[in-house]
């Protein structure tokens, strides 16, 4: 069996968005600031000067997404909340206005019968906590674990799934390391230990969701990228490892597995993680689900002066408007390797999907050929996860809209559903119908007779 009959019944098909790329809205009902509104302010950071102020404003229209959602099909839905919302001052008093707008989501998604997917932090960190030494700070630790504690006690009771973190390596690495991110600092260390207590904060809400919502399925979602050694050279095969363990390994190892990989260890030498006693039990916490977010591989070189792995794009291999290469594969490879290799027994594939230059015909609709190419090869590659034996159990496309894309501000459109920007006005592409109608066609079971 492949592709379409090989995913079992009670499959999730979802979509998945962020608060910071999608809500706007970043005055609203006493929302505080951060790191992203601080780091878009900050002339040379994002492309075009663009911010997140208005975003999709997703947070005044909300019910006409929901409403695009019930059209598609989608049994999930993978939102974020913003700790700035909650507790504007990153720690202390709970704001319920802002948890006010996530009860009304949780109540919407609900009365249409999709499930909600909540993540914790995707990556907005209130401004104040930055300013008091941010994720490279062990206290920061701690406002993570009072703010989740805040937002299960009064939504817990209709969230299907949780997870902590999005991304611990783009959150860390392009934050604090390569500076690309929100923060934007640079500093091997900072990024160490920034990845450090993202991973502690992840073990320790596991904790309180167990304690407050006893019935919600728990998780983290990581990025995975399979590296590959751009040839069987001895120097470009060391050179992939090291991008695996810092890219890969640096997480699942802690998470999965309760130690940090010896070799990444040496690497990092002096810049190694701040481990105290306790901490990495903590953070191998058992999950119900390990969440994967899979775009591309990398193809990487040895740099021929010892300077360090080289990571390349293969020379004419397809690409996305990311650069990113549409490598299906990959998903396959990495979702295997979770499965055999580190014993995960429930996965979701949180994200998946591509940019590319979309525009609007003088019809006014948005063909996207290359993007349904693109999410038929890599659902057709989680089928034959699942016909290899592992255990996959949905499957989410980034992104139902197009929006903010970080430092890319709007210049990348991930949407199944086209983003005027100016007039915000919602138009579907053809990759939407063409979702919409193969979940139609996966969740009904075939009419064939069952040849055994
Ligand atoms: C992932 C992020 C998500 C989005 C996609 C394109 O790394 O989690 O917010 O930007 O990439």
């Amino acid at each position: 069996m492949s592709g379409r009959g090989s995913f079992p019944d009670g499959f999730v098909w979802g979509v998945a968005t962020a608060a910071y790329q999608t809500e706007g809205a970043v005055e609203a009902d006493g929302r505080g600031p951060s790191i992203w509104d601080t780091f878009c302010d900050t002339p040379g950071k994002v492309r075009n000067g663009a911010s997140g102020a208005i975003a999709c404003d997703f947070y005044h229209r909300y019910p006409e997404d929901i409403a695009l959602m019930a059209e598609l099909g989608v049994t999930a839905f993978r939102f974020s909340i913003a700790w700035p919302r909650v507790v504007p001052e990153g720690r202390g008093r709970v704001n319920e206005a802002g948890l006010d707008f996530y009860d009304r989501l949780l109540d919407e998604l609900l009365a249409v019968g999709i499930l909600p997917f909540a993540t914790l932090y995707h990556w907005d960190l209130p401004q104040p906590l930055e300013d008091a030494g941010g994720w490279p700070a062990r206290a920061t630790v701690g406002a993570f674990v009072e703010y989740v504690d805040a937002v299960a006690t009064r939504l817990g009771d209709r969230v299907h799934a949780w997870t902590t973190h999005n991304e611990p390596y783009c959150a860390a690495w392009l934050g604090y390391g390569a500076g690309l991110h929100a923060p934007g600092r640079t500093s091997r260390k900072d990024a160490v230990a920034a990845t450090h207590h993202l991973l502690l904060s992840h073990g320790l809400a596991v904790d309180v969701l167990r304690r407050v919502c006893p019935g919600a399925e728990v998780g983290i979602v990581v990025d995975s990228w399979p590296a590959h050694p751009a040839t069987d050279a001895a120097a470009d095969v060391a050179a992939a490892r090291e991008v695996d363990g810092l890219r890969n390994r640096l997480f699942f190892d802690p998470l999965l597995r309760g130690s940090y990989p010896e070799d990444v260890l040496e690497l990092l030498g002096y810049d190694g993680p701040p481990v105290r006693d306790g901490d990495l039990a903590v953070i191998a916490a058992p999950i119900d689900f390990l969440g994967v977010n899979n775009y591309s591989r990398h193809v990487v070189h040895a740099s021929s002066d010892g300077s360090g792995p080289i990571v390349q794009p293969v020379a004419r291999a397809p690409r996305t408007a990311m650069d990113w290469e549409i490598y299906p594969d990959g998903l396959h490879e990495v979702l295997l390797r979770l499965h055999r290799e580190y014993g995960v027994k429930a996965l979701y594939v949180t994200e998946n999907g591509a940019a590319f230059i979309d525009t609007r015909d003088h019809d006014g609709r948005v063909r996207d050929p290359e993007r349904t190419a693109y999410l038929e090869q890599y659902v057709k590659s989680v089928g034959r996860a699942i016909d290899d034996g592992v255990p996959v159990r949905g499957y989410f496309v980034w992104s139902l809209l197009d929006n903010f894309e970080w430092a890319e501000g709007y210049s990348k459109r991930f949407g199944l559903v086209y983003v005027d920007y100016p007039t915000l006005e919602r138009v579907p592409k053809s990759s939407f119908y063409w979702y919409r109608d193969f979940i139609a066609g996966a969740a009904r079971p075939s009419l064939a007779p069952v040849v055994t």
